[in-house]
């Protein structure tokens, strides 16, 4: 089982603990955020990352922002509290989660009346409830996917859609760690994910603490290894997924569905209800984050490409949905044809 905790409340009060993981593999370091500059910067950076993880970071990060201003009047404590919320939500662009976060909590503002204090607590009750229902949807997909994962099963998976990338067991890993559980053999492969190694950096650690068999591949390596037999099923995670099923996620995940469709290979897409995007019609309308040149050029701080050179960086891409064989969320399993246009009266897992 995963022992990690990607994000929690720091033991202090109400600042947010993360883990730095832009240091792994090679450190382990938490790190508490307090203001907007530092939630904001972690996010963006990518010192906590994954769509879930950075939806509830971006929560808790508002009550841990807004509590520098309580002493303000209380118009203008409210005015703040919206301002340092829009601020977060605009973080990243692709991730549904974290505008689906920050909403959540300016709702809960809207409707809560009383002296600043009053509204952090309220604040802190609805960052807090999230933490709970992200930990809980990550088991429920757990369960809900964990008989597409047979035993012996040869699982590919793509960047890291596990505990780092939320705060519970993940979402595509959650029915690997469950399957596992469960007395099944498992073993993951998952391509380096260039070019900032989420693959072989974050889901090679977690998974190897966690004794879970997995081996990197270099990112080009997937399509032979399909032809040579040795992937029996593809599970990847999710940062937006549109009303008729497209599936915006990590930079190569539409390449491994299309080569998946070629070898006849289920492609698998695991995501929480946090993730669908009824708004958004289709993939085409998802903005697709663009992330520097020097990701490419300079990763890591080595330079791998003349420094002038001409670069395209885009941090996702979208897989159409007649590429995808199933969608298993929180709430059940679904195939195409999609249609999440009422994601939001899907039953509810709480019950
Ligand atoms: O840029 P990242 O590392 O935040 O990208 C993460 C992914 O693409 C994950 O697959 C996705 O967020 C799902 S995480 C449960």
């Amino acid at each position: 089982m995963h022992n990690v905790e990607a994000v929690r409340w720091s033991p202090e009060g109400l600042g947010v603990r993360i883990i730095d993981q832009r240091l792994l593999p090679a450190d382990y370091c938490e790190r508490d955020l307090w203001d907007v500059d530092t939630v904001c910067e972690a996010i963006r950076s990518l010192a906590v990352r994954g769509a879930p993880a950075i939806g509830i970071c971006g929560a808790m990060g508002l009550v841990a922002s807004a509590s520098a201003f309580r002493s303000e009047p209380i118009d203008l404590f409210r005015r703040q509290v919206r301002e340092l919320g829009l601020r977060i939500r605009g973080a990243r662009p692709t991730a549904v989660n974290l505008p689906w976060a920050i909403d959540r909590m300016l709702d809960r503002l809207d409707a809560t009346s009383g002296n600043a204090q009053a509204i952090i607590d309220a604040l802190h009750d609805e960052a807090s409830a999230m933490l709970a229902e992200d930990r809980a949807m990550c088991r429920s997909i757990a369960e809900q996917g964990v008989s597409l994962i047979a035993d012996g099963a040869r699982v590919l998976t793509h960047c890291n859609a596990g505990a780092l990338a939320t705060t519970g067991m993940g979402t595509a890993l959650a029915p690997i760690y469950l399957a596992v559980e469960r007395g099944k053999k498992v073993e993951v492969l998952v391509g380096e994910t260039r070019p900032l190694l989420q693959g072989s950096r974050l889901t090679a650690w977690e998974l190897t603490r966690a004794d879970i068999p997995v081996m990197v591949l270099t990112d080009s390596m997937v399509a032979s290894l399909m032809r040579a037999g040795g992937i029996d099923l593809c599970l990847v995670g999710a940062d937006r997924i549109a009303a008729n099923g497209d599936v915006a996620n990590k930079i190569g995940t539409y390449g491994i569905a299309v080569h998946a469709r070629h070898h006849g290979l289920p492609f698998y897409v695991a995501a929480p209800a946090s993730t669908l995007d009824a708004r958004s019609a289709s993939g085409d309308v998802i903005e697709i984050e663009q992330r520097s040149r020097d990701e490419v050029v300079r990763p890591f701080g080595a330079v791998v490409a003349p420094t002038e050179v001409g670069v395209w960086n885009p941090a996702f891409d979208v897989t159409p949905a007649d590429l995808v064989t199933a969608i298993i969320t929180d709430r059940g399993v679904f195939r195409g044809p999609f249609d999440f246009s009422g994601a939001e009266r899907l039953p509810d897992w709480r019950g």
